[in-house]
C-alpha cells in the first residue's frame, strides 16, 4: 500500500501539500511536519450523507433543552446548561485545572458521567476525588486513548455525559502519525464529535493549550466543536477565570470566577472586590476601574510603570491588557496633553491575573500612566471609567449606572466618568466627576 503523507502547520493546522520552512497562515518557522495517512482514512472523508432541504417553517424553533451542572458559574458561562449533543472544548494551560473542573462536575452530577482520561492513572483520579468529595456514586472511569476502542465502549455503556482528558492523548487506527499531531487530533475529536450528534451525548473534550494561547496543534478544532472555553488565570494566583470563546448556544460575554482551594475549584458569586489588592497606602501608578465582565461588575487594578528607557528602542509591555490599545493611549497623551512619552519604557499590568477588553478602563489605564509619570499617587478611594478616543475626549460608556453603583456599594468616595454620560448625581451618595477631555484629568488627579 503507498502510504499518503500530507504536511500539516503543528501550531494552527494549516494543510500544505508540500514541506515549506514557513508557515504562510500563522508565520511560525519551522511548524510544518509531514504526517502519514492511510488510504482508508481518505476513502471515508469522501462519503457525504444524502440530505433534503427543508423549509425554514418546518424547523423546530423551540428552545433548546439545557442540562445544569449544578455549578452556577459554569452554567452561565454556558448559557444556561449543557445542550444535548454539544461538543464542548475546553483548553487551558497545563496545570490550570481542567481535569480538577471536569471531575468536579462529573461527581456532582447525578447522571451516568463517564470520565475518559489518557493523562492520569485511575488511582491518581480517585485520590483526586476523595480531595474534592460530593461523589454522586454515578461517574465511571475509563483509562484508554484509543478512538476505536473509545467508540465501542461508548456503544456498551451509553452515558448520559462524556468526558475526555485530553484530546492530545487520543490516537485513532486510521491515522498513523503519533497523537498529539494535527491529523490525529482532527481525526479523532471527528469520531467523537460524530459521536455525540448521532446518540445526543453532550462531550467536554479538553485540550492544552501553548503559551501563545491557542489550543496546541489545532486552531482547526475550534471550528468543529459548538463551543470552547477557556480556562486561564495565573498559577500563581488563586483565581480562575472561565471564559466562552465560542458559543453556538450562548453569549460570549460571560465569565465564570474560580478560586482553587485544597478541595478543588470553589465559585465565586460576588467577584467584584476580589481583584483589588489591599494596599494600605496609595503607591503612584495604580488605578482602580470598574469593567463589565458579562453582565457583572467587576473592579479591577491598573498598575502602571513609566520610567526612562535605558537601551534605544524603548519598551512597552503589558499583562491582561491589548498592547495596541496602550500604544494609542499613549498616543493620545503625547498629543493632546504634550507629555512626553516616546523616550520611555511603559508597563501595563492588570492585577489578579485577569483579561479585561472592555474598553471603559482606558480611563484608569490613562491615569495610571500619568500618576507613574509624575510619581504622584491616585487615592485608592477614587475609581476611573470612560473610554478615550483619539481625539482626547473621554467617551460615555455602557451600563454607567450599574458601575457607579457597584463603586458607590464597596464605598469608593469619588468616581470619575464621561461628562457625556446622562446620569443623575443626586441619585448617588458618591462623588461623581464628569470629564469632557483627556486633559481635565491632570489637574484633578494631580
Ligand atoms: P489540574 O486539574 O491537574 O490541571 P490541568 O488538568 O489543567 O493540567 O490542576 C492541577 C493543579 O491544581 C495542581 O497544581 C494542584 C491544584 N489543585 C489544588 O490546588 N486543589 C485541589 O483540590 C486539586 C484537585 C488540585
Ligand atoms: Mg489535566
Amino acid at each position: 500500500m503507498k502510504l499518503k503523507t500530507t504536511y500539516y502547520c503543528q501550531n494552527c493546522g494549516t494543510q500544505y501539500s508540500k514541506w515549506m520552512g514557513q508557515c504562510s497562515t500563522c508565520k511560525e518557522w519551522n511548524t510544518i511536519v509531514e504526517e502519514v495517512i492511510s488510504k482508508k482514512e481518505t476513502k471515508n472523508r469522501l462519503k457525504t450523507p444524502k440530505g433534503r432541504p427543508v423549509k425554514l417553517i418546518e424547523i423546530d424553533a423551540t428552545e433548546e433543552y439545557r442540562m445544569p451542572t449544578n455549578n452556577a458559574e459554569l452554567d452561565r458561562v454556558l448559557g444556561g446548561g449543557i445542550v444535548p449533543g454539544s461538543v464542548i472544548l475546553l483548553g487551558g494551560e497545563p496545570g490550570i485545572g481542567k481535569s480538577t473542573l471536569m471531575l468536579q462536575i462529573a461527581l456532582q452530577l447525578p447522571l451516568n458521567t463517564l470520565y475518559i482520561s489518557g493523562e492520569e492513572s485511575p488511582k491518581q483520579i480517585r485520590m483526586r476525588a476523595e480531595r474534592i468529595g460530593h461523589d454522586k456514586g454515578k461517574m465511571k472511569l475509563l483509562f484508554e486513548t484509543n478512538v476505536q476502542k473509545i467508540w465501542h465502549t461508548l456503544q456498551q455503556e451509553k452515558p448520559e455525559i462524556v468526558i475526555i482528558d485530553s484530546i492530545q492523548t487520543l490516537h485513532s487506527d486510521v491515522i498513523e502519525s503519533s497523537a498529539g499531531s494535527v491529523s490525529q487530533i482532527r481525526e479523532s475529536a471527528g469520531e467523537i464529535i460524530k459521536y455525540a450528534k448521532q446518540t445526543g451525548t453532550p462531550v467536554f473534550i479538553i485540550g492544552h493549550i501553548n503559551k501563545e494561547g491557542q489550543i496546541a496543534g489545532p486552531k482547526v478544532l475550534e471550528h468543529m466543536v459548538d463551543t470552547v472555553l477557556q480556562f486561564e488565570g495565573d498559577r500563581n494566583h488563586l483565581f480562575r477565570i472561565l471564559r466562552a470563546q465560542k458559543n453556538r448556544f450562548g453569549s460570549t460575554n460571560e465569565i465564570g470566577i474560580f478560586e482553587m482551594y485544597n478541595k478543588g475549584l470553589r465559585e465565586i458569586k460576588n467577584p467584584s472586590k476580589l481583584l483589588l489588592t489591599s494596599k494600605e497606602t496609595d503607591l503612584s501608578g495604580t488605578v482602580i476601574s470598574v469593567a463589565m465582565e458579562g453582565i457583572r461588575p467587576l473592579l479591577v487594578e491598573v498598575q502602571a510603570l513609566v520610567s526612562p528607557a535605558v537601551y534605544g528602542t524603548p519598551q512597552r509591555t503589558t499583562t491582561g491588557y491589548d498592547t495596541k490599545r496602550l500604544h494609542m493611549i499613549l498616543a493620545v497623551l503625547e498629543k493632546r496633553m504634550g507629555i512626553k512619552l516616546s523616550g520611555k519604557d511603559v508597563f501595563l499590568n492588570i492585577t489578579g491575573g485577569i483579561r479585561i477588553d472592555d474598553p471603559a478602563i482606558d480611563l484608569a489605564v490613562a491615569a495610571a500612566i500619568l500618576s507613574s509619570n509624575n510619581d504622584a499617587p491616585v487615592s485608592n478611594q477614587w475609581a476611573f471609567v470612560g473610554e478615550l478616543g483619539l481625539t482626547g475626549e473621554v467617551r460615555p460608556v455602557t451600563r454607567i449606572e450599574q458601575r457607579i453603583t457597584e463603586a458607590e456599594k464597596l464605598g469608593f468616595e469619588r468616581i470619575f466618568i464621561s461628562r457625556h454620560n446622562k446620569i443623575n448625581p443626586e441619585d448617588y451618595k458618591i462623588s461623581i466627576n464628569g470629564i469632557g477631555e483627556i486633559k481635565d484629568l491632570q489637574a484633578l488627579i494631580i
